[in-house]
């Protein structure tokens, strides 16, 4: 079945990225001149994806405003010469897809924000693109993972392989190789113990789940460290039913929910920007040699 609907969880506190996360929402951050979201949003639409739901909350309203019609700036751009590709591409913001909002009332974790989801959804497939998490690549990760779904009629995570330290920060897979970079995943642990390690690869930023995730959300209890509903407990109860593949996927992923994410997807990303990317080039080499 082709996946036609996507949810970015958006919700989130951001209380890695504080300060800066406190009056601009962590997912409108920017690396170099878009803010995460859009390319989170691009991504989505490059992978074909027909409707988008962005959960907010309170305080998130930039980001409904960053991709609705912005009157005044548009026609004083329009009227403005040598301004006509800055005109362009703020319109291409708000045309860019169907984009629908919803607002999570608490903040109650990733699994309760894609359950707020539920009658946007309905019975169909759907892909899950963390609101935080920028992928980066030729081939978009979505579409990715949405050919495996569609391949193997089961629900398909987006994994990579993390160091052993950072593994405890994620979520530790069992997995069983099936081709290429597909898995069958069999298990997932959230945040690990040494000896709970399964194995290095860790859920990043993406997932698809059939429609059965919202029930085994809805039994799914909160977490006993901090209360929140996770989607990693669903998705386990998934993969222990045999319904759950993993994707090793080709691309960059930048967390943009810590401040080191933040400056490694801003500086790799200036060095292939076509306006500012040789430049900054010169600019780095310089910084470098002086270090
Ligand atoms: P994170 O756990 O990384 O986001 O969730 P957070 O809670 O904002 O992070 P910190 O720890 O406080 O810095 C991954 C994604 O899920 C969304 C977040 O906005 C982020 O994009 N999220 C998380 C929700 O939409 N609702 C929630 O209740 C929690």
């Amino acid at each position: 079945m082709k996946i036609r609907k996507a949810i970015i969880p958006a919700a989130g506190l951001g209380t890695r990225v504080l300060p800066a996360s406190k009056a601009v929402p962590k997912e409108m951050l920017n690396i170099v001149d878009k803010p995460a979201i859009q390319y989170i949003v691009e991504e989505a639409v490059a992978s074909g994806i027909e409707e988008i739901l962005i959960i907010t909350n309170r305080g998130k309203v930039a980001i409904e405003d960053h991709f609705d019609h912005a009157f005044e700036l548009e026609t004083q751009l329009k009227k403005s010469d040598g301004k006509e590709k800055i005109y362009e591409d703020v319109l291409a913001v708000s045309n860019l897809a169907n984009i629908y909002f919803l607002r999570q009332k608490e903040t109650k974790g990733l699994g309760h924000a894609v359950l707020c989801a539920r009658s946007f959804i309905g019975n169909e497939p759907f892909v899950v693109m963390y609101g935080d998490d920028v992928i980066i690549s030729d081939d978009p990760v979505t579409a990715q993972l949405c050919r495996a779904y569609e391949e193997f009629d089961k629900g398909v995570v987006g994994v990579k392989e993390v160091s052993k330290e950072a593994i405890a920060k994620y979520s530790s897979l069992d997995v069983t190789p099936i081709r290429d970079n597909i898995m069958q995943c069999n298990d997932i642990i959230e945040k690990p113990s040494p000896e709970q390690i399964m194995s290095c690869f860790a859920i990043l930023g993406r997932v698809v789940l059939p429609p059965e995730i919202f029930s085994l959300i809805e039994s799914s209890k909160p977490d006993s460290r901090d209360g929140e509903i996770y989607l990693t407990e669903a998705m386990a109860t998934l993969a222990r039913q045999g319904k759950l593949n993993a994707v090793d996927f080709v691309g960059k992923r930048y967390d943009m929910g810590n401040k080191l994410g933040i400056l490694q997807a801003n500086c790799e990303v200036a060095l292939d920007h076509p306006e500012i990317g040789d430049d900054f080039k010169n600019y780095l080499k310089n910084l470098v040699n002086n270090l």
